[in-house]
């Protein structure tokens, strides 16, 4: 496994849309592999493709409850709403409301190939739905609704 280098906000390739992957072989499962070293090492809960510079519809997920790798996700059901504090490990140093759907069905793909449905809620719907953003080009800052002093969140 190998740390990739963390692309940041004012690079063009976050802000394309990805394609989806084809190919579930050994190269995507070492993609995968230092996608999850990366985000652990940086402290996130969440790297999408682009942020390695891979603009492919993978994404991987850690809130806490366990690595969650997402390849060719889609979210076909959501509900209700919430609106919280989010970062992003490419605009370091930036925090602002979002507001996410409360609950998601995320329909998406294994390394192998293989098809789940998951149901998500609070804190592991908002960063799935923050990763699943990045492959289309878009940035949580884009649609926060109000940016925080990251001082302020001290307390
Ligand atoms: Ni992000």
């Amino acid at each position: 496994m190998a740390l990739r280098k963390i692309v940041l906000k004012n690079d063009d390739v976050l802000r394309k849309k990805c394609k989806p992957v084809e190919k579930f072989d050994e190269k995507l499962g070492i993609l995968l592999d230092d996608m999850a070293e990366t985000m652990y090492n940086a402290k996130g809960v969440g790297l999408a493709g682009p942020q390695v510079g891979v603009l492919r519809r993978i994404a991987v997920v850690d809130v806490g409850e366990g690595l969650l790798e997402l390849i060719n996700p889609e979210i076909v059901k959501f509900k209700g709403t919430q609106r919280d504090v989010e970062g992003c490990l490419s605009c370091p140093n930036e925090w602002g409301y979002v507001v996410r759907p409360n609950e998601i069905i995320v329909k998406g793909q294994d390394r192998t190939g293989k098809y789940f449905q998951l149901k998500l809620k609070d804190f592991f719907a908002r960063a799935v739905c923050h990763e699943l953003d990045h492959l289309d080009g878009k940035l949580f800052i884009d649609i926060a609704d109000e940016m925080v002093d990251p001082k302020d969140l001290k307390d």
